[in-house]
């Protein structure tokens, strides 16, 4: 059964839908921690909901941004997580311990078909430039900022959008479906990372 730890900074609506995939058996997996860098993330009320375990760990306690990122890895390795997923989380992993010691095992979900809109407000990005089609990426982190090799991606028509807000809404809803998809992946299989490129390999296979 795969460990997941999750990290959250608001809302917690991916987190939530890999909670819905775990308990309707979608994911072979369990979330053994919700780390979350906001005291007041909605995230939290949702771990507790679901007895799972959550540590805040908030930037205002640490002198040296790295050293935030070296105490996640300490709450990670205790953990023994095998897959982390960041679902909203609104900071860039800055460590190189923490990046180098999980690599190819974090993942971010990002609301815009990378590698355009990176960073934030993705789904105003594009509405603003007026694409047509946007989506859904779900990456590997590395230490580039959205840039990652990517493991998924789904488009998403947003071309009679009237608003960002709607994008944002519509994206959301392929955002819960693509997460737990992939999320579930991870229990089926293996990622091989060459360069850009990202092969899956079923279990057995
Ligand atoms: C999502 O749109 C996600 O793609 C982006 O931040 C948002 C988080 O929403 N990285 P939620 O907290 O999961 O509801």
């Amino acid at each position: 059964m795969l460990k997941i730890g999750v990290l959250a900074s608001g809302r917690g609506s991916n987190f939530q839908a890999i909670i819905d995939g775990i308990n309707n058996k979608e994911i072979d997996g369990r979330i053994v921690v919700l780390i979350t860098d906001n005291p007041s993330a909605m995230a939290i009320e949702r771990a507790k909901n679901n007895n799972i375990p959550v540590s805040i760990v908030e930037r205002k306690n640490f002198s040296i941004r790295e050293e935030m990122d070296i105490e996640i890895k300490r709450i990670l390795d205790k953990n023994n997580v095998d897959l982390i997923v960041l679902a909203g989380y609104m900071r860039i992993l800055r460590a190189k311990e923490l990046l180098d010691s999980y690599r190819w095992k974090i993942i971010n979900i990002h609301p815009a078909l990378l590698p355009s809109f990176r960073g934030e407000q993705a789904q105003k990005q594009a509405f603003e430039h007026g694409v047509k089609v946007s989506g859904v990426t779900i990456h590997f982190v590395d230490e580039t900022l959205d840039g990652g090799p990517i493991i998924y991606q789904e488009p998403v028509y947003i071309g009679d959008c009237e608003s960002a807000e709607e994008v944002s809404e519509r994206i959301l809803k392929r955002e819960h479906k693509a997460l737990k998809k992939v999320v579930s992946s991870f229990a089926k299989g293996r990622y091989i990372v060459e360069g850009k490129k990202v092969k899956f390999v079923p279990n057995g296979a």
